[in-house]
């Protein structure tokens, strides 16, 4: 079993970073410390790692920098003595890149060569740099069939060929200068402290609001759905324990139709919040909205390489998970308006501005 004294978190303060470095505080055997080193975008909220950074004040740093910024990178390294790394930091949502890509070359691409470079530059020192990737690599299924870590990468969306890009600069960097790599690809996370343009919280605060549900096309393309704190133990485990070089996909064995998704969600709410004003039930406002360019039909995973060689398996079943994730975003309604309006930025600076 691989340990670390200290690990630099590219991107913990977005939705899965943060996630995770709660989840190996709390519930994993680490007893060193974690950088967080995150440039804050309109996704990053360090505010959601506020009970962590109480809790562990002396295993906690946060950086405010970006990955692009090598000399940030090196002088972080340096300073925390980081033997690991583990690369989160990402433009993430595939919308936004088919409707301005550049911000996606620029950071999943460059920055991920900037942070390999600063990774390579360490030498030995280096016990880990574990890329976070995501199936979407491998493009589109059928109504059958899975993706594997054999599987060839087709990516469609600039988002997706941004992940691929970084993907081939990390292997390479093992095959080339034998860099002790791992890497990870994973289907469609839920969970809590998810910025609310992605499917399941959005749909989650319009359905409360009594908003406009905007599903894509006939909402008939599927995704599998994983839980953040399965993918976050799925992470822990490859980082500690798998062979360098070796990837695995991670999956939550949890197909949906985006339709079935949303049907889902009004049902939770309608259970758990207020009644609209009009009593009509919250699927009524689900609208069919022009269909997202080059759509991928369906994502599905198989994970039986993780689960056979490492003994990892997702432990959150749909029912429960769903339902869990909807309360939270009910209940809490100060992060919701806090990443909605960009306040945590004034809250970084009062907790962070003296360190
Ligand atoms: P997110 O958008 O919620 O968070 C991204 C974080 O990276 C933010 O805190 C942001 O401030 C930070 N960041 C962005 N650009 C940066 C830069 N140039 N320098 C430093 N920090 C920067 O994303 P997420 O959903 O948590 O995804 C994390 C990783 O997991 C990404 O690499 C993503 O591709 C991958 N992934 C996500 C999913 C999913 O369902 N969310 C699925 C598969 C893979
Ligand atoms: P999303 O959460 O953006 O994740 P990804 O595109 O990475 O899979 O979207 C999940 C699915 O939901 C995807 O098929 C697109 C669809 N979708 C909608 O139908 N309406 C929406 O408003 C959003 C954001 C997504």
């Amino acid at each position: 079993m691989r340990s670390f004294s200290s690990i630099l978190v590219t991107g913990g303060a977005g939705f899965i970073g943060s996630n995770f470095i709660r989840h190996v505080f709390r519930h994993a055997d680490f007893s060193g410390k974690i950088v967080n080193f995150d440039a804050l975008t309109y996704a990053g909220n360090a505010e959601s790692l506020a009970d962590v950074a109480r809790d562990f004040p002396d295993r906690y740093v946060f950086v405010h920098a970006d990955i692009r910024d090598g000399e940030a990178v090196r002088k972080a390294l340096k300073e925390h003595g980081c033997d690991a790394i583990i690369h989160f930091a990402a433009e993430s949502h595939v919308d936004r890149s088919i409707a301005s890509p550049d911000d996606f070359v620029q950071t999943n691409i460059v920055g991920t060569f900037r942070l390999l470079e600063e990774a390579r530059a360490l030498g030995p020192r280096l016990k880990l740099f574990h890329h976070v990737s995501t199936d979407e690599v491998f493009g589109s299924l059928g109504e059958t069939g899975f993706f594997s870590e054999t599987t060839p990468y087709a990516p469609h969306s600039p988002y997706s060929a941004s992940k691929a890009g970084s993907d081939h600069l990390v292997r390479a960097y093992r095959d080339t200068y034998g860099l002790p790599v791992t890497v990870t690809n994973c289907s469609n996370n839920y969970g809590p402290y998810q910025f609310p343009e992605k499917l399941i919280p959005l749909m989650t605060l319009n359905a409360l609001e009594g908003k406009d549900l905007p599903v894509y096309g006939e909402g008939l393309n599927v995704r599998d759905w994983l839980h953040v704190e399965d993918h976050c133990e799925a992470i822990w485990t490859v980082a500690t324990r798998a062979r360098l070089g070796e990837t695995y996909c991670v999956g939550g064995r949890n197909e949906m139709r985006n339709i079935d998704v949303v049907e889902r969600i009004c049902a939770l709410v309608d259970k758990f919040a207020p009644p609209l004003p009009s009593g009509a039930p919250r699927r009524s406002l689900v609208k069919h909205v022009t269909d997202r360019l080059g759509h991928d039909r369906r994502y599905a995973i198989d994970c039986s390489k993780l689960e056979r060689e490492l003994g990892w398996k997702p432990a959150h079943d749909a029912a429960s998970g769903f339902e869990d994730t909807v309360r939270w975003y009910l209940s809490n309604p100060e992060w919701v308006s806090s990443v909605r309006t960009g306040a945590y930025r004034t809250w970084i600076e009062r907790n962070y501005a003296s360190r």
